[in-house]
């Protein structure tokens, strides 16, 4: 029977960071994980160079049904401060966009400065470790790993949330959540390309690949202003991911295809200095070519109509159409393309200051097994780093 100060199920993003400190806080720690390796998140995002935070993170950027829960941990646990800990351990970054910092070579330098802080911390990390039998004891936790009973004062909940089964997910930190009588709140994937039925697909089917900026206005009057990408199966890109996270099964999505022009001063020139050019020929100098004939084909243009024909009325029902594009998705890719998962353990049933389950001493919760979820951007990561900050302090 092995006995530890802190047990942490999940060698992720949260769980690393809070092992390491109640480490340095002299706690004796054990991390289990099922996967082969720590941190399989962390080592294919942001395209392998891993975005780990935002300069710009805030509460604003965060989805959780009470949105001043998450203030206490980022106000203590700032973007500043993973970035002081990426200096010190010598990983050179860039912003790519929009104060989002992602390594100059590797995500998996993150991996490596997180397992390096354990183990300068004295944290004990174990991989391909099957967790079951979790009890409470009347001094803390009993569980069994691999068939061998540990005990702990701590039990930190870590593993993550159900998107993308393939990377090790699965929904153990919500088992244990409702094992304990935590409430749980219902999941759905979320920063996820959208799907739409075949008759909206056929005729866009031959723009996969395009990619163009517009801003994407769910019905709740959330805007996003970034690129989106046509897919063989719907909608991607930056702003579908973003605004997914917004949209409700069954809602329409608005998109401006030209977030940045005012259309009918620019076509009214255009039309002063080629009355006889055709519609089609002047907004492929706006808009993907591609994308210009798709539109004429299904009849959302008059291709063929010469500016001068481009009356008042025209011309409004033109800028109506492409500056509110609606697009009705059938649904998402789900989980298995899914950046993150909404919903998740309640934050009513924790304190936002330590994460601990108000209900249950002893117990914590951090990273994306609640619910908080972050926009596109570093703003997940930068979640995981302060929930396991606090937690760390306090386990
Ligand atoms: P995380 O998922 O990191 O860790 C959970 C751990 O628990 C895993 O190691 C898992 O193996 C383990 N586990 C699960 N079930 C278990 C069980 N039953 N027993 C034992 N262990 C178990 N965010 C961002 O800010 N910037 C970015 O660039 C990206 N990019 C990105 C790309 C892709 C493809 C995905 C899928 C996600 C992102 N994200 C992101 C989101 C980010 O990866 C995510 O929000 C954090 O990793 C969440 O950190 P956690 O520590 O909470 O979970």
């Amino acid at each position: 029977m092995a006995q530890f100060d802190v047990v942490i199920i999940g060698a992720g993003a949260a769980g690393l960071m809070c092992a390491a400190q109640a480490g340095y806080r002299g706690r004796s720690v054990l991390v289990l994980d099922h996967a082969k390796q720590a941190g399989k998140k962390i080592l294919i995002s942001g395209g392998g160079r891993c975005n780990f935070t935002n300069i710009n993170a805030s509460p604003a950027n965060y989805l959780c049904s009470n949105p001043h829960f998450v203030k206490s941990a980022l106000a203590r646990y700032k973007a500043q401060d993973f970035i002081e800990l990426v200096e010190r351990h010598g990983v050179a970054y860039h912003e790519k966009t929009l104060g989002q910092l992602f390594c100059d070579d590797s995500a998996k330098d993150i991996v490596q400065l997180l397992l390096t802080e354990c183990d300068w911390a004295g944290v004990t990390v174990r991989l391909r470790s099957h967790v079951a039998d979790i009890q409470k004891t009347g001094s803390g936790f009993s569980l069994s790993a691999n068939g061998e009973t540990i005990h702990c004062q701590s039990l930190v909940v870590a593993c993550g949330g159900l998107s993308m089964p393939k990377l090790c997910a699965t929904p153990l930190g919500y088992q244990i959540a409702q094992q304990f009588g935590l409430k749980v709140l219902p999941t759905r994937a979320g920063l996820v390309p959208f799907t739409l039925d075949k008759p909206d697909l056929e005729p866009l089917a031959e723009l996969a690949g395009v990619s163009l900026p517009v801003t994407a206005q769910s019905q709740d009057g959330t805007l996003f202003k970034e690129a989106m990408l046509f897919t063989h199966r719907g909608l991607s890109g930056p702003a579908i991911l973003q605004i997914s996270s917004f949209w409700q099964p069954g809602e329409d999505v608005s998109l401006n295809l030209l977030p940045d022009t005012d259309l009918a001063q620019v076509l009214t020139a255009m039309g002063a200095k080629h009355p006889n050019q055709t519609l089609k020929t002047a907004l492929a100098r706006l808009l993907p070519k591609r994308l210009v004939e798709v539109l004429a084909e299904q009849g959302s243009i008059d291709g063929e109509l010469p500016l001068k024909a481009l009356d008042e009325g025209r011309m409004k029902k033109l800028v109506q159409m492409l500056s509110a594009y609606r697009v009705h998705p059938n649904g998402t890719e789900g989980y298995r393309t899914a950046e993150v998962t909404l919903g998740g353990v309640d934050t009513d049933e924790l304190s936002s200051k330590t994460l601990e389950a108000k209900q249950v001493p002893g117990l914590y919760f951090i990273g994306e097994v609640m619910d908080v979820t972050g926009w596109l951007g570093g703003y997940n990561f930068q979640w995981a780093w302060a929930s396991g900050w606090a937690a760390g302090q306090a386990v």
